[in-house]
């Protein structure tokens, strides 16, 4: 599949470029410099213009932007960035006619429930709930998603992962050093695993999946549906639990 790749610069998006490199045909598409990648198209997703001549010529797309996280709230642009960049990349998506997008989420979206979660599952996972602007922003971009796929059939696998570590270097996403596992723990490369394993899923209409890699997560949610939809299971596994 000829696939455009955003966030490939980021900390999954980076390792998702890897895998995504030796099955497909892939475009990587980010703000900053994608290491290791000279023909990476640099270019903001708020420019709606940038965004709509990109999407040519792709039959797939899979999202990774994420505003910093220093930009959320007040007048930051991380609302917006993740809010209307998801806008940009799903309506420039259907405008080209293209047929599967996957969209990377989190397990923020069930942030405003009560802590240890079990109450995620007897909940049925929904309704979701936010608690801070993040995770409201990450409500919307689903919405967006289940709305452009109901109403222009777009093919949408949504993944939800928690809290992404490197757990060869021991980091998160903002290079802080990760001292102890949370229940929502899971390895990048298991986060970018799942988005492949998402990207060549037969019969998805809108879909949302689980990633995380300890017991609590299993208890917490539905992870085990998404093994077996996605014939994905995380390589990297942690002992903790809720
Ligand atoms: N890191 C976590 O712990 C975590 C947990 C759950 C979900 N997620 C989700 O996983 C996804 C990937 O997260 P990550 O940790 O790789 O984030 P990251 O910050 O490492 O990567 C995001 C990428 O988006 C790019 N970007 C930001 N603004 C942009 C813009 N305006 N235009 C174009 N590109 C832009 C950045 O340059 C960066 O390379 C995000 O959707 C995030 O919400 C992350």
């Amino acid at each position: 599949m000829r696939v455009l790749l955003t966030g490939a610069a980021g900390f999954v998006g980076r390792i998702a470029l890897d895998l995504l490199n030796e099955r497909h045909d892939v475009t990587a598409f980010d703000i900053q410099t994608v290491e290791g990648c000279l023909d990476a198209i640099e270019g903001d997703v708020l420019d709606y213009a940038t965004v709509e001549a990109i999407m040519e010529g792709h039959d797939a797309v899979v999202n990774t932007i994420m505003a910093p996280n220093p930009t959320y709230g007040g007048s930051g642009l991380g609302f917006t960035t993740n809010v209307t960049g998801a806008y940009n990349l799903l309506e420039a998506a259907r405008v080209h006619d293209i047929q599967r997008f996957v969209h990377t989420s989190s397990g923020a979206v069930h942030e405003g429930y009560p802590r240890p979660p079990e109450t995620f599952l007897t909940h049925d996972l929904y309704p979701l709930k936010a608690s801070g602007p993040y995770a409201l922003s990450k409500i919307v971009q689903e919405e967006l998603a289940r709305n452009f796929h109901q109403q222009h059939g777009i093919s949408i696998a949504v993944i939800r992962p928690w809290g992404i570590i490197d757990s060869e270097r021991m980091v998160t996403t903002d290079g802080q050093p990760v001292t102890g596992f949370h229940w929502g723990a899971i390895d990048r490369r298991d986060v970018a695993s799942a988005l492949v394993c998402a990207l060549e899923a037969d019969s998805i209409g809108y879909e949302c999946f689980y990633v995380m890699a300890t017991p609590g997560g299993y208890k917490a949610t539905d992870v085990a549906r998404t093994e077996e939809r996605l014939g994905w299971k995380p390589t990297i596994t942690f002992d903790e639990d809720l």
